[in-house]
């Protein structure tokens, strides 16, 4: 078996994302260990659970340095540190400039709640049922230097109900969110995605 790949989980919020890799490197689904998990918000729930897990966790505020680069930098040096192999951003509302992508080529992946391209940003959920999409979903995919744009690793669809509320759809979407994650980095961990221009291809 192959050594397991060393995370680093970028985080906002919730981390229901973050604990379906927490569960699935307890229930032995994933070779893995989370190195380290990086929340922009002190308050984020997804710290606790990190420490649930027994995980290392650092709480870096935007507030506290002078510029982004400053702020960027500092991400860097804490993930280089822990020898990450893959970096997940797992609900980070921010967005991460070449400062910090050009030291993980390659090496970092998005989750996000549409069938992108369409709907990015903010808000996906509630952006789908405004607009009327009988069909919604998730995405993961490499982050390049835009917003929701990088290379499409995978994707899954959901159907969006009459009546739906944000809230419910947004849950559909979630269940979806934590299969294709994990998915994606076990694709990931085994050598199997190859980014071709705009398209990631899957290896046999
Ligand atoms: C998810 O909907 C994800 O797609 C988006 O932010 C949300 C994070 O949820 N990028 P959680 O913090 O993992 O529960």
């Amino acid at each position: 078996m192959c050594n397991p790949i060393r995370l680093a989980v970028l985080v906002s919020g919730n981390g229901t994302n973050l604990q379906a890799f927490i569960d699935a490197i307890q229930l032995g689904e994933l070779n893995a260990q989370i190195a380290v998990v990086l929340s922009d918000n002190p308050d984020a729930y997804a710290l606790e659970r990190a420490n649930g897990g027994g995980i290392p966790v650092q709480s870096i505020c935007r507030k506290d340095f002078l510029s982004k680069e400053a702020y960027e930098l500092e991400m860097v040096e804490i993930i280089q540190r822990k020898a990450v192999d893959l970096i997940l951003l797992a609900g980070f509302m921010r967005i991460l400039s070449p400062t910090f992508l050009r030291n993980f080529p390659q090496k970092v992946l998005n989750i996000h709640p549409s069938l992108l391209p369409a709907f990015k940003g903010l808000d996906a959920q509630g952006q789908a049922l405004n607009y009327g999409v009988k069909l919604s979903g998730c995405t993961v995919h490499f982050v390049d230097e835009g917003m929701d744009t990088g290379p499409i690793i995978q994707q899954a669809v959901v159907p969006v109900l009459p009546g739906d509320t944000r809230e419910e759809l947004a849950l559909r979407i979630q269940k979806e969110e934590h299969r294709i994650f994990l998915e994606a980095v076990k694709l990931y961990q085994a050598g199997k995605l190859k980014i071709e221009g705009r398209r990631v291809k899957i290896m046999d």
